[in-house]
C-alpha cells in the first residue's frame, strides 16, 4: 500500500514537471502534436505569408482571424473565429493545409473558402499560413 501511494506521488511530480516544462517553454517553440511531417519554413516563406494572409485571406478571415473580415458580411457559413480554441484542438495541421491549397470543398466546407493553386507549389508557405492560423488560436 505505502510503496503504491509513493509510486504514484512519483509520477504525479513527474506531471508537474511535465506541465511545468510545457508552460515555461516560452514563446516561440510550441510542440504541436508531433503528428505530420514538418515541411521546413523559411522566413521568406513567413514573410511572404503573412503579406498573403493580409492581401488574400484577411478580407474575409479578419486581420486578427476571427473571421470578421468585410468580405466575410455576406458569407454564409461565416468562416469561423480561429481563436477558438475548441477548433484548434479538433483540426489538424493537414485539414488546415489542404483547405487553403484545395479550397473548402476539399475539406468539406463552403465553396466560398477558394482553393488557392499557385500555392501548390509553395508547401513552405502554406505551412507558415497554417502557423498563422495557429497562432491566432494562442492569443
Ligand atoms: C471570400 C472569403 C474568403 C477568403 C478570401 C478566404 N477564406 Fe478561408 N474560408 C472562408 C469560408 C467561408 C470558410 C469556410 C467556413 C465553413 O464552411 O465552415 C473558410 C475556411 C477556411 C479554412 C478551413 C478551416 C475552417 O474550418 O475554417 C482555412 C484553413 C482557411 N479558410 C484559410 C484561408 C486562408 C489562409 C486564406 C487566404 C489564402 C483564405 N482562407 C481566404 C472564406 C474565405
Amino acid at each position: 500500500m505505502i510503496r503504491w501511494m509513493c509510486k504514484v506521488s512519483v509520477m504525479g511530480a513527474a506531471a508537474l514537471l511535465l506541465l511545468a516544462a510545457a508552460g515555461c517553454g516560452g514563446g516561440g517553440g510550441k510542440s504541436e502534436e508531433a503528428s505530420a511531417p514538418l515541411t521546413p519554413i523559411t522566413a521568406a516563406d513567413r514573410a511572404e505569408a503573412a503579406q498573403l494572409f493580409a492581401s488574400r485571406c484577411a478580407a474575409c478571415h479578419g486581420t486578427t482571424g476571427m473571421g470578421d473580415g468585410p468580405g466575410a458580411l455576406a458569407l454564409t457559413p461565416k468562416p469561423r473565429n480561429y481563436r477558438d480554441r475548441e477548433w484548434q484542438k479538433k483540426v489538424k495541421d493537414e485539414e488546415i493545409e489542404r483547405a487553403i491549397v484545395y479550397g473548402g470543398t476539399s475539406v468539406g466546407k463552403s465553396a466560398q473558402m477558394i482553393a488557392n493553386p499557385d500555392l501548390q507549389a509553395k508547401p513552405g508557405v502554406v505551412a507558415a499560413l497554417r502557423e498563422i492560423i495557429r497562432e491566432f488560436g494562442a492569443q
